[in-house]
């Protein structure tokens, strides 16, 4: 009996704190809560409410009805429990940060209730695994998983149904040796896709996805073969910069990329020699970068293949360009096309 006043003189005590912080209705005493609104007369808001840096023992965390961005992040969460982010002013959710946790584990169903969640970061984790389907129904547009200890991936955790939106995924950062995408009949729809820092050997084959941005920075991908990017037809950006173990790329392996407009090869210090066949196919390719690439001279033909480009930068401080008119001091490097003209900033280059 005497417990459970006890209880609840503390639950009155805390109710009380609860109306007044911040002025956030319901707002938690260690939370920060606060309300935007905007519109004509004030008609919309935002709640946000930062509960980072807690403790451990602080989740499950009541929250505002209304919550649209929660912050809880820094709090040495170690799993997800299906009953965690369920309470009232989670489902009305838009962004939820639990990254620098010590997040190993999602139940199947954590997500379940958070039917409007479009941003989601778990960077910083020591995730391992995730359970299939555990984004399946939510609205998400971004998802940050860098910097955990995936070993593997199946980006079909990304197909939800009826998806309309694009999502962008970060997989930065972790111990990747293998991406599939086993589509059965639909593949997920990614549109921007970082595996840098990851220890893929190979390119992986990511067929069916309809990727406009991919970064694989920094892998051990020791040979880039013919096609190996054939599948990616809206590719527009594509990074292939510090990779410590690549020797040498195939002539024809961007053949497919008809969309790509930025290609970055920097940084490839031990990359001996590019074929200019191996730049086949990069009609709609606009900037390219070969700085600190390849120490042997460059065949101007190259740029044959490359009707469209703007500009490319070969080392530190050796940057190409196209005009219209030769400079007075700029020495003709290549034809790109009938009436422009490469012109490079550094005199007497050889290419
Ligand atoms: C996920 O990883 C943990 C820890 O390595 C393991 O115990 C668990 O069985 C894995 N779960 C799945 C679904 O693979
Ligand atoms: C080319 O790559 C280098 C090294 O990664 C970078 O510092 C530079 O800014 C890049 N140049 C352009 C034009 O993107």
């Amino acid at each position: 009996m005497s417990i459970m006043v006890a209880f609840l003189c503390l639950s009155l005590s805390s109710l009380l704190a609860l109306v007044t912080a911040g002025g956030v209705k319901n707002c938690h005493p260690k939370c920060r809560c606060e309300v935007e609104s905007y519109g004509l007369f004030d008609s919309f808001s935002i709640t946000k409410v930062d509960c980072s840096g807690l403790g451990p023992d602080a989740t499950p965390i009541p929250i505002p009805l209304d919550t649209s961005h929660l912050d809880l992040s820094h709090n040495s969460i170690s799993y997800i429990t299906d009953s965690m982010l369920s309470g009232p002013g989670y489902t009305t959710l838009v962004s939820l940060d639990l990254s620098k946790n010590l997040i190993s584990r999602v139940s199947s169903k954590a997500f379940n209730k958070l039917r409007y969640l479009e941003t989601l970061d778990l960077s910083q984790n020591v995730l391992e695994n995730l359970s299939d389907g555990c984004f399946s129904g939510l609205p998400l547009t971004e998802v940050d998983l860098s910097d955990n200890k995936f070993r593997e991936f199946d980006l079909n955790v990304f197909m939800t149904r009826g998806q309309e939106t694009p999502i962008s995924v970060d997989l930065s950062n972790n111990l990747l040796s293998t991406i599939s995408s086993n589509h059965h009949l639909h593949a997920p729809y990614i549109k921007s896709l970082l595996l840098a820092g990851n220890q893929l050997r190979t390119v992986p084959r990511l067929a069916g996805i309809p990727l406009q941005y991919l970064s694989l920075d920094g892998n051990l991908i020791h040979s880039i073969d013919e096609g190996a990017f054939e599948e990616l037809t809206d590719l527009v950006y594509l990074s292939l910069s510090g990779l410590p173990e690549l020797p040498v790329i195939h002539p024809n392996s961007f053949r497919g990329l008809r969309n790509l407009q930025v290609l970055d090869l920097s940084n490839n210090v031990h990359l001996k020699a590019l074929s200019p066949d191996v730049f086949n196919g990069l009609s709609a390719l606009q900037e390219l970068n070969l700085s600190k690439s390849v120490a042997t001279p460059l065949p101007v033909t190259m740029f044959n293949h490359m009707p469209s480009i703007k500009s490319a930068t070969l080392g530190p401080n050796m940057h190409c360009w196209k005009t219209h008119k030769q400079g007075q001091f700029h020495r003709q490097i290549g034809q790109a096309k009938a009436n422009d003209i490469l012109t490079c900033d550094v005199p007497g280059i050889i290419l």
